[in-house]
């Protein structure tokens, strides 16, 4: 049975606790490793995909599951941009204590890497290294014929008179993509290797703000070897028996030690 956490002091506490005792710090023992989703950027003010208040309980022309597949990208790459200019790109949002913490861990020598599904780049807003970016990034944008890379504000600039308006490169003219992993698309066989290779060497596995139902990201939580499984979300997820320590209160708060 997992210890379940519910008071925010004491998973301050437990955390704080394990990070010391798990994370390579001085005696080198161990390696932590942060997995974590849409519910660590919720209060940064970007809103996850299931909660209630999330994108699947908001009213779009599709479903935010079709606006986001590569299919329609395709299809309806106008509608596509719309939504991405929208509600995927958050010029404003800035790095809460979960993110701050994970880099102030990984500075201090206690956490090795934070895998993770997000695609708002606050991990490295707030000064992580090491970050796997298993569904890519908004702040890549990628010209399909030559290559070259455009920064999201480029993108919303792009699309200031038309937000429909779909981007292409100011070198070749080619289409200009995100480099976000929409439905139907492969994850990037590296990031996803790199991912593996992190979790299956941690000692402290801290999975936190993610429902664990979106795979194959979901599907990393089987590598893990080590001696702490910790789980940190709202709401349950799939996987909870898994975890020897389950704490349900707000990751940012929980990461405020
Ligand atoms: N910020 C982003 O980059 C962003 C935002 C929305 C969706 N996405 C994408 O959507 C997919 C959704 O999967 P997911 O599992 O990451 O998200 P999800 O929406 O499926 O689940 C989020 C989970 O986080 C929990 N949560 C939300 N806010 C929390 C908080 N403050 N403290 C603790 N727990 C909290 C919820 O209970 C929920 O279980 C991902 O693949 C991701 O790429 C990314
Ligand atoms: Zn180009």
């Amino acid at each position: 049975m997992a210890q379940a956490i519910t008071d925010v002091r004491e998973a301050q506490d437990i955390l704080r606790d394990l990070f010391d005792r798990y994370g390579a710090g001085g005696s080198g023992r161990g390696r932590a490793v942060f997995f974590g989703g849409a519910g660590v950027s919720t209060a940064s003010g970007i809103p996850d995909f299931r909660s209630v208040d999330g994108l699947y309980h908001q009213r779009f022309a599709y479903p935010p599951e079709v606006m986001l597949g590569h299919d329609f990208y395709m299809t309806h790459t106008p509608e596509f941009y719309e939504f991405y200019r929208a509600k995927m790109i958050a010029p404003d949002a800035r790095p809460n204590r979960c993110h701050t913490k994970l880099a102030e861990l990984e500075a201090a020598g206690k956490l090795e890497a934070v895998v993770t599904q997000n695609i708002d780049g606050l991990h490295q807003a707030a000064g992580s290294k090491c970050v796997y970016e298993l569904h890519g990034s908004t702040h890549r944008n990628i010209c399909q014929r030559c290559g070259a890379v455009y920064s999201a504000e480029w993108v919303l600039a792009d699309g200031a008179d038309d937000p429909r308006h779909v981007p292409v490169c100011e070198k070749c003219g080619g289409p200009v993509k995100p480099d976000v992993v929409l439905y139907g698309e492969n994850l990037s066989q590296r990031t996803l290797e790199a991912s593996v290779r992190a979790i299956a060497a941690a000692d402290l596995l801290v999975i936190g703000g993610t429902s664990l139902v979106v795979y194959p990201a979901a599907g990393l939580t089987q590598y893990f070897r080590g001696s702490r499984l910790v789980i940190v979300n709202r709401d349950p997820t799939p996987q909870d028996a898994m975890a020897d320590v389950l704490i349900s209160c707000d990751i940012a708060q929980a990461f405020d030690f």
